[in-house]
């Protein structure tokens, strides 16, 4: 994602969807819930925050203009004073930094994986590196045959962020996930041929040699039906390019590859083959509803299936929970102007858009500053979900929270699925209060890594 890219978005997001809506008939239904939604994700940014500062503090009090300009000029200067800013200096942190920190999922080889943004405007902390098995920067980008970062700005927030990370903890994995909304559109044309695929290929793995990574994510969003074998192909050959890279090098660890799959509608039918060559999936369990308001990620219910609904598909089709992880957002979405059913919690907490304004995107750091009152925060039993609802001011907002991320680490943990991703850790707040209840799950239940807990057809 090209930072002009977003400048160029100044109406609330979910409008996007007149734009990318495309005819073809399969891909419908698809876009109708997940395209449109990542659309939000990755242009969310600078200007869908900006947006919700507008409107969040604009109840409040005024902006001042220097205020607003702040927001949408991510400088690296900035991104230090920043960082200094967030740096944990509660006595609680102090004390946990003291502890040997690291996943207990590790220990019986599951998976906490944390998404890095270049589009966000904060550096890591060394205490957030150490509470991960695995770190991704979003993103790398093909270009004329070599593999490149989106800027100056993002190659050299990639590179401190791997320094950090390689004085961490030398077991965390430092991968680059390639591609990202925009910039995978090419992918369909890179896998067609070997020629094209071959370069491809090449210029991933010298990128790889060159700044010294553990693997990579391809982030197509997303393959259709007819790519899927090309698509198969090329993970293949990426696979075997990267074994004769480690024999090259003498590397000991085998080199890590992931793709992203979607949340439903899955157009990759061979996912075994897939399964064979890549260490995980991450499955984008996070926005299931468009053009309704409602929970993002709901558990259960919902309208328009829901996360179990989604890992049971992946896990079933290919009796490997193991290779699966489940995402969560740092971020809430809300709307303005909603109106909805709710008046308890055994109501239904989704409603057709119609006038609501929205979804902006809110950053979990930034609710607080926003002046969001937390304690209006409700749980929603049915679909397992936090919200917040005020009809007075008709605000809905739909985000995790401590609690309803336990109840997802639960989940995880009870059926046995390979582990959690968040997307992304430099939304949380200075104390990576969600960092740590994500870091904390306690997966290793002692199943045997494949072992099937979904009632499969
Ligand atoms: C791509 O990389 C190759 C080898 O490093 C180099 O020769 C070539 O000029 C690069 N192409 C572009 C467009 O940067
Ligand atoms: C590094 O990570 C491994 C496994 O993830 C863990 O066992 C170890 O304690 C960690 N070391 C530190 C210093 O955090
Ligand atoms: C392979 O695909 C590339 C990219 O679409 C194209 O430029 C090239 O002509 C194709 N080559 C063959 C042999 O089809
Ligand atoms: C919740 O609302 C429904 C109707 O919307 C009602 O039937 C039910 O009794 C209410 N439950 C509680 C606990 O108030
Ligand atoms: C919440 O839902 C569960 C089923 O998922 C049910 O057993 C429980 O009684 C519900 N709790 C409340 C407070 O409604």
């Amino acid at each position: 994602m090209n930072p002009a890219d977003l400048n160029s978005t100044s109406v609330p997001l979910l409008r996007n969807q007149n734009i990318t809506q495309k005819n073809n008939r399969q891909w419908k239904n698809f876009i109708k819930h997940c395209y449109i939604l990542i659309t939000i994700l990755v242009l969310s940014a600078p200007i869908a925050f900006s947006l919700s500062k507008l409107i969040m503090v604009a109840r409040h009090k005024s902006p001042t203009v220097s205020n607003l300009i702040r927001v949408f000029i991510p400088s690296s200067k900035k991104l230090k004073t920043t960082t200094e800013k967030n740096l944990p200096t509660t006595k609680q942190l102090f004390k946990y930094s003291t502890e040997t920190i690291f996943p207990p999922a590790a220990l019986c080889g599951k998976r906490i994986v944390g998404y890095f943004a270049e589009f966000e405007n904060t550096a890591l902390t060394r205490k957030q590196l150490q509470m991960l098995t695995h770190i991704i920067y979003l993103f790398a980008i093909p270009k004329n045959g070599n593999m490149t970062f989106g800027g100056e700005r993002s190659r050299r927030k990639f590179e401190e962020m791997k320094n950090e990370a390689r004085k961490a903890n030398s077991t965390l994995k430092v991968m680059i996930s390639i591609g990202g909304q925009s910039n995978s559109r090419s992918f369909s044309r890179l896998v067609s041929n070997e020629t094209s695929r071959n370069v491809f290929v090449n210029s991933i793995v010298s990128f790889v040699q060159k700044y010294d990574i553990d693997g990579i994510e391809i982030f197509w969003t997303w393959p259709k039906y007819e790519d899927a074998n090309n698509y198969l192909i090329f993970i293949q050959e990426l696979r075997y390019a990267f074994i004769e890279l480690q024999k090259k090098l003498n590397r000991k660890e085998d080199y890590v590859i992931s793709i992203i799959v979607n949340c439903y509608d899955n157009q990759l039918s061979n996912l075994m083959g897939f399964s064979k060559f890549v260490d995980f999936f991450n499955i984008y369990s996070i926005h299931y509803q468009s053009r309704q308001v409602g929970p993002s990620s709901p558990l259960y219910g919902g309208g328009s299936r829901n996360i179990d609904e989604t890992m049971k598909y992946y896990i079933c089709r290919t009796g490997q929970p193991s290779k699966f992880n489940m995402m969560v957002l740092f971020h809430g979405t809300f709307w303005k102007g909603a109106e909805l059913p709710l008046r308890n919690d055994s109501d239904d907490i989704f409603k057709d858009q119609n006038s609501a304004k929205g979804g902006f995107a809110v950053r979990w750091r930034e609710l607080l500053q926003q002046k969001w009152d937390m304690s209006n925060i409700k749980f929603h039993n049915l679909t397992k979900t936090s919200y917040m609802w005020i009809p007075g001011s008709s605000l809905f907002l739909t985000l995790e929270d401590e609690q309803s991320l336990r109840v997802k680490n639960r989940y995880v943990a009870d059926h046995n699925i390979g582990g959690i991703t968040m997307w992304t850790i430099d939304q949380d707040d200075g104390d990576h209060t969600l960092l740590k209840v994500v870091s904390s799950a306690e997966l290793c239940t002692g199943d045997e890594k494949n072992t099937i807990k979904f009632k499969c057809e």
